[in-house]
């Protein structure tokens, strides 16, 4: 007996059983450069994300260079020449297809990569590693270089 795929009015697939979280599309990598999330590991620690153009595509790296814990993104999205990622502190490119660098301080390294599937133009998450967190950085503010905390305490 063939049995169709569809639950509670759903569409599912008994053989791949991990979640997929849906995240942006691709258009809106490939206009914004870049696009940054954060998620959480099995024990709940946070960690940022970038998804940046590939070719007609997008891929994932984890958000930090692997020379210093650099972050690529941070706040005002991935500085990027001729399809490279450019850290921002020592000027090391990173292939955004393969994550590779051959050049400078992080010369022969390679970005940790996070698992996605494109369907249909949206991105989804499909690392099992990780989960979704929500969009943006870690804070969710860009405090890293020049963004002091807000402290609009008035005080009498
Ligand atoms: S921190 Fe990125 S090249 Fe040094």
């Amino acid at each position: 007996m063939t049995f169709s795929g569809y639950y509670s009015g759903r569409p599912y697939c008994s053989l791949e059983m991990s979640v997929r979280t849906p995240l942006t599309t691709v258009e809106t990598v490939h206009e914004n450069r870049s696009w940054l999330f954060t998620v959480r590991d099995q024990y709940g620690e946070p960690d940022e994300v970038i998804l940046v153009p590939c070719e007609d595509g997008v891929e994932a790296w984890i958000n930090r260079c692997t020379h210093e814990a650099q972050r690529f993104d941070t706040g005002r999205g991935v500085a990027m020449r001729d399809g490279q990622l450019i850290c921002p502190k020592h000027g090391s490119m990173f292939d955004a297809c393969s994550g590779h660098c051959d050049n400078g301080e992080a010369a022969e390294t390679t970005l940790p990569s996070v698992d996605i599937t494109v369907d249909d133009g949206t991105v989804y998450l499909t690392d099992d590693a990780v989960t979704f967190a929500h969009e943006g950085g870690i804070d969710g503010d860009d405090e890293s270089d020049d963004g002091p905390a807000s402290t609009s305490h008035i005080g009498f």
